[in-house]
């Protein structure tokens, strides 16, 4: 087959964030705007000719649009063979299992997660490489260069081929195989955890609700909670992906998973809740009215890892994010094991999982995961829970309250500014980076702070070095970050993390927003908040 060399001209937007490149569809749908960051991606990857990737994505607008071009350019560009997930549709865990189980050279995911889709919404794509963990900085700064002087792009001028069928196919010598997305996925869970144990629990009258959002994880949740382990029927719910998620937004969240939460606090509420998000990394935890936060649940999880079979012979470590709570610190330090603390973002993970040095990570902002892959993963949490509850036969509320009573509780909050003017944002934040020093010692509100700083990080494999959130850290351990995101695709959103540790067991169980309310205040008095952006109350609270 004929491979056509067409003339395009650079853009100077595709630098990809922590999760690739982000934009709005409308954009990726802008002349060659996918097929110069497609041949960026190609052109940085030394030795591609011959070798196999993965494809696949959330399955939001313009999935199918985006596959049938990377097919054809990937023909064009002499890659071997492409693992297709069929329909082109894949969660962003399972493909990174694809990458690792079939050994390839990396793969392509679609997706813009947990944001909005439709022709008006958001869209994105993203490189891992073969540890099946999102592409470096040493590679998206090679693609980002390339993309700004790209000329040309190759790609093989054919019909659209049918991906609705499982089995192989070829363009030009390029061979794809169409494969099953969900079944090496569900293989992989069912190795990890104690499969019988939790199908005596539903056997029982155990009773879930898992809310796939109308996104990815619907197909997957089915098959692995109704059809494996015997959840009865109709517990998924918003099972049947839609590309536009249904007008909704799914972040799995108190906010958006607005459906869940009302079914998890109503007076005939199952045992167990859960949400993942729009390609299936995310999750949420609920018991009957009760919410675990993510970062508690990262705790709990690492508490419990012994009754996974996975992890029965015990772990090496943990590793947080830097705004995650530091209720993991404490399990860590009691079971003896490694505790890390990176920047905000999977791919700071990977290392530390390569190594051996940890095995279970979380984020607060939904994320967890272990090193059975190298992103989050929505479902391997939910299955955690569905492991420790069968195992333990306690109630989730149960779990977390005593998990409070012996390590202490830390006390949560997350305030989201979204849309911001982008001017106003980052002034805000480098006044407060500039003033930072001025507050070490200082006595506020009843709180001393220890000591106020940007967090840098300096991998222990690679040595990168990398500086991310302002830290305000007082002297009993409660802290305010603040973030700028680096994952919107318009406005800047700032992120404020608010954190209390209560070590006394006996009385964890007050109010959140009454541990907290002292810091808040200070949190927007310290940053200038209300004041720089005229907003007096956040868009979202976690
Ligand atoms: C957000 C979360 C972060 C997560 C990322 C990708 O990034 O805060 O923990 O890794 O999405 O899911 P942010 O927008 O804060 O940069
Ligand atoms: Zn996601």
């Amino acid at each position: 087959m004929e491979i056509s060399l067409i003339k395009t001209k650079a853009y100077d937007d595709q630098k990809p964030g922590t999760s690739g490149l982000r934009k709005k569809v409308k954009r990726f749908m802008e002349q060659n705007y996918l097929e110069n960051f497609v041949q960026s991606l190609f052109n940085s990857l030394e030795d591609l000719p011959g070798k196999t990737l993965v494809l696949g994505g959330d399955g939001r607008y313009y999935n199918d649009k985006a596959i049938q071009t990377i097919l054809k350019m990937a023909a064009a560009n002499n890659i071997g063979k492409i693992i297709l997930a069929k329909d082109g549709v894949l969660s962003t865990p399972a493909a990174s299992n694809l990458i690792r189980k079939y050994k390839t050279f990396g793969g392509i995911i679609l997706s813009a997660s947990h944001n909005p889709a439709g022709i008006n919404e958001d869209f994105g794509i993203k490189y891992n490489i073969y540890n099946g963990a999102p592409a470096p900085s040493s590679i998206t700064d090679k693609i980002f260069e390339i993309s700004k002087t790209i000329t040309e792009y190759k790609i093989i001028k054919t019909a659209d081929i049918d991906i609705s069928t499982i089995g192989t196919t070829k363009i030009g010598d390029m061979e794809i195989e169409i494969i099953d997305g969900v079944k090496d996925y569900a293989t992989m869970l069912e190795g990890i955890f104690d499969f019988s144990a939790i199908k005596n629990l539903f056997a029982g009258d155990f009773t879930i609700c898992f809310d796939a959002m109308h996104a990815v994880t619907g197909p997957y949740a089915k098959y692995i909670l109704e059809y494996m382990l015997g959840a009865k029927s109709g517990s998924v719910i918003n099972a049947i992906p839609k590309e536009d998620f249904n007008n909704g937004h799914p972040d799995p969240n108190l906010t958006y998973a607005k459906e869940l939460v009302d079914i998890m606090y109503s007076d005939n509420a199952p045992d167990f809740g859960a949400a993942s998000d729009g390609d299936g990394d995310r999750n949420m935890i609920l018991g009957k009215g009760f919410f675990v936060t993510p970062s508690d649940s990262l705790a709990i999880i690492t508490d419990n890892h012994k009754l996974i079979p996975y992890y029965a012979g015990g772990i090496s470590g943990v590793a947080r994010s830097m705004p995650t709570s530091a209720a993991c610190d404490v399990v860590a330090k009691e079971l003896g094991i490694n505790c890390y603390e990176v920047p905000t973002g999977w791919k700071y993970f990977g290392n530390l999982m390569d190594a051996d040095m940890v095995a279970i990570c979380g984020e607060e902002s939904f994320g967890t995961g272990g090193n059975h892959v190298r992103e989050k993963d929505g479902l391997w949490a939910v299955l955690c829970w569905l492991n420790i509850l069968a195992i333990t036969k306690k109630s989730v509320k149960d779990i977390t309250e005593k998990h409070w009573q012996k390590y202490g509780r830390n006390y949560y909050t997350r305030y989201d500014y979204e849309g911001l003017n982008s001017d106003i944002a980052k002034d805000l934040f480098n006044n407060l980076k500039d003033t930072f020093g001025s507050y070490n010692g200082k006595m506020m509100d009843g709180f001393i702070i220890d000591f106020a700083d940007e967090f840098t990080y300096t991998d222990p494999i690679d040595n990168s070095v990398t500086r991310n959130g302002l830290r305000i850290i007082f002297t009993d351990g409660s802290r305010i970050i603040y973030r700028l995101s680096g994952t919107g695709s318009s406005g800047v959103t700032l992120r404020v993390y608010i954190e209390k540790y209560e070590k006394d067991g006996s009385k964890v169980t007050s109010q959140p927003a009454i541990a907290l309310s002292n810091l808040i205040e200070l949190s927007d008095i310290i940053a200038e908040i209300s004041e720089r952006t005229g907003r007096t109350k956040p868009d979202v609270i976690t």
